[in-house]
């Protein structure tokens, strides 16, 4: 791990912070003794069909550690046609994709990044942070991954 080269990038300023991919929790605990600044966050695979953080122990690490876990291909896996996920959609009035996402933000330390190129879908993708879901749709995804 080339990390005395990124921590000089950090002191020209020409980096202002330092984050990792694909990173399991040896690595990652590695990289912050080696790492002059915080790693601020390990951006991973993570959605509601794909729990490999939840069972390999990044997601506790990460919350334990404040670090930010960011999710990568939230959407994947076919979350989007999943019928609990349909059925929660539809009873709040929104999409799939925002209760996919909701699913993720609502849990400390993680962030995701949903892409898109369609605007409607990048718009649909933001309002995902106003859905208020309830404790037992909680409960009901978290079952199904
Ligand atoms: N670090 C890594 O190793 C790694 C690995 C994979 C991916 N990534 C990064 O993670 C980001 C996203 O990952 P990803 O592209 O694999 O997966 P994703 O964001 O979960 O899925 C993208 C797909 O979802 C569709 N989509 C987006 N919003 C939607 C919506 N509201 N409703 C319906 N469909 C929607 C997109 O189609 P439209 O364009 O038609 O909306 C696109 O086909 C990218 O920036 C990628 O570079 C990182």
């Amino acid at each position: 791990m080339r990390f005395p080269w990124k921590n000089e990038l950090v002191a020209d300023d020409r980096v202002k912070r330092v984050g990792v991919s694909n990173f399991d929790v040896p690595l990652l605990r590695r990289s912050m003794e080696l790492c002059a600044t915080p790693v601020i966050t390990n951006q991973v695979h993570y959605n509601l069909l794909h729990r490999e953080p939840e069972t390999n122990g990044m997601l506790d690490f990460c919350q334990r550690e404040g670090v930010i876990l960011t999710a990568y291909s939230p959407l994947k896996n076919d979350v989007l046609t999943h019928p609990v996920v349909a059925r929660i959609a539809a009873h709040h009035g929104v999409t799939p994709a925002q209760i996919a996402i909701n699913w993720l933000v609502r849990q400390p330390y993680v962030i995701t990044i949903p892409k898109s190129s369609d605007i409607e879908h990048a718009q649909e993708n933001l309002d995902a942070l106003q859905v208020n879901l309830s404790d037992d749709d909680v409960a009901q995804l978290n079952r199904i991954g």
